[in-house]
């Protein structure tokens, strides 16, 4: 028994040193597991640029207004409505302030759809412009030549009645929309520079019959005279203000410096002119840079503000889209001053409604109204341009 004790003593001192010796070390615990694994850190939406400024934004910022133009039927489009509310910052309606659409079969004013349009506008914080109070197409014909041409006994008194009817319909459009500008003329040269008539227009077909130039003393001068003056005194007698432009297409093609120069000279020597517009549908094979310097450098030397009023640029073989739109914002920019900008306005918002077709891809968002090629390096252009990424 004795021996027993002995036993369980010595042992139970062997523990108690073993334990506490300063050789024997005390085992470290493992790291405790890093509770945030470690994954590649996701873009923050708010720095992502597309996210934080529309075009509108960055063009403001570089001192031009960007517009776009839609027509009564795309509307009911949600996708449109985000996008002009993004991207735009003044619109034309494609058809609806034209005479066609206002004038009723009696010579009468309906206004009821323009309204609407106006209405939606609004609803996208969108400035309007006026298109247009002057042009050979998309006119009330059956008014004008049939019904009131017709009615009178004889040309002379048609054409007062013609006179009359033009001063009816640009008081009634002036009075009754508030826009920032108006297209007074549209179209008055052919490409040659000469007067645009009935005889010398290649645009012969229905929409194209009835030219009020026919029905001034002086021809179509006279008619583009009167109405620069009539829409002035207009305005003033409304108290309303708008640029007052002449407007018209391929002043940008080599082949056109007749009509670039016609239009240019009679904008100096009318002092009710206030603006040069240039519609600028445009294409891949027909653009070309210098022809675009060129034109804009006449523009700005009339002094009047200057306006790209209609862009699209169709596909073609020897530039790409987004390299021509880069091009045309670019060139405005450094060409233009400042104080005679009057904007660059794109002739629709989706291709799916281009007038030119789906298949010409002239626009900068495709049909399902994703943003193209030149839509983005447009964005980064501009972003560049105005510095607004590194404030
Ligand atoms: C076009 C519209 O976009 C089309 O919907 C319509 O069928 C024809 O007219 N120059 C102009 C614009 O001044 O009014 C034209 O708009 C395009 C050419």
């Amino acid at each position: 028994m004795k021996r027993f004790h002995w036993l369980l003593s010595t042992l139970a001192a062997l523990v108690l040193v073993g334990a506490c010796g300063k050789d024997n070390p005390v085992p470290t615990p493992p790291p405790d597991p890093d509770p945030t694994p470690v994954i590649p850190p996701e873009p923050e939406p708010e720095k992502d640029p597309l996210a934080l400024w529309g075009l509108k934004d960055l063009a403001s910022a570089c001192g031009l207004m960007i517009g776009t133009e839609f027509t009564y039927g795309e509307y009911s489009d949600d996708s449109l409505k985000v996008v002009m509310k993004r991207d735009f910052e003044a619109v034309t309606f494609g058809n609806e302030m034209k005479n066609d659409q206002i004038v009723t079969n009696a010579g009468q004013f309906n206004f009821t759809r323009a309204d609407q349009m106006v209405g939606w506008a609004k609803e996208c914080e969108l400035k309007l412009f006026g298109h247009t109070l002057g042009w050979h197409s998309q006119q009330q014909n059956d008014y004008l030549v049939n019904k009131l041409v017709a009615g009178a006994t004889d040309a002379d008194e048609a054409a007062a009645l013609v006179r009359d009817f033009h001063k009816k319909w640009v008081d009634a459009m002036v009075g009754h929309f508030d826009v920032y500008g108006w297209d007074v003329v549209n179209e008055v040269f052919i490409d040659s520079g000469a007067w645009r008539n009935k005889a010398n227009s290649q645009l012969s077909n229905n929409y194209h019959v009835f030219f009020w130039g026919d029905y001034y003393p002086g021809g179509p001068k006279e008619f583009v005279d009167t109405a620069f003056r009539t829409a002035r005194e207009a305005l003033e007698r409304e108290g309303k203000s708008a640029i007052l432009y002449i407007n018209d297409y391929n002043l940008e093609g080599g082949w056109a410096h007749g009509k670039l120069e016609a239009l240019c000279q009679y904008a100096e020597g009318n002092p009710d002119v206030t603006g040069v517009g240039s519609q600028m549908h445009t294409s891949g094979d027909l653009y070309s840079p210098s022809e675009m310097k060129n034109m804009l450098e006449r523009m700005v030397k009339t002094g009047k503000k200057v306006r790209i009023s209609e862009l699209d640029v169709a596909s073609g073989k020897k530039m790409s889209q987004a390299d021509i739109i880069l091009d045309v914002f670019k060139q405005y920019l450094d060409i233009v001053p400042e104080a005679q900008r009057g904007g660059i306005t794109f002739w629709g918002v989706s291709d799916k409604n281009s007038w030119l077709g789906a298949n010409k891809q002239p626009l900068l968002y495709n049909s399902q109204y994703l943003r193209k090629d030149a839509y983005l390096k447009l964005h980064a252009y501009l972003l560049e341009r105005s510095g607004l990424n590194k404030k």
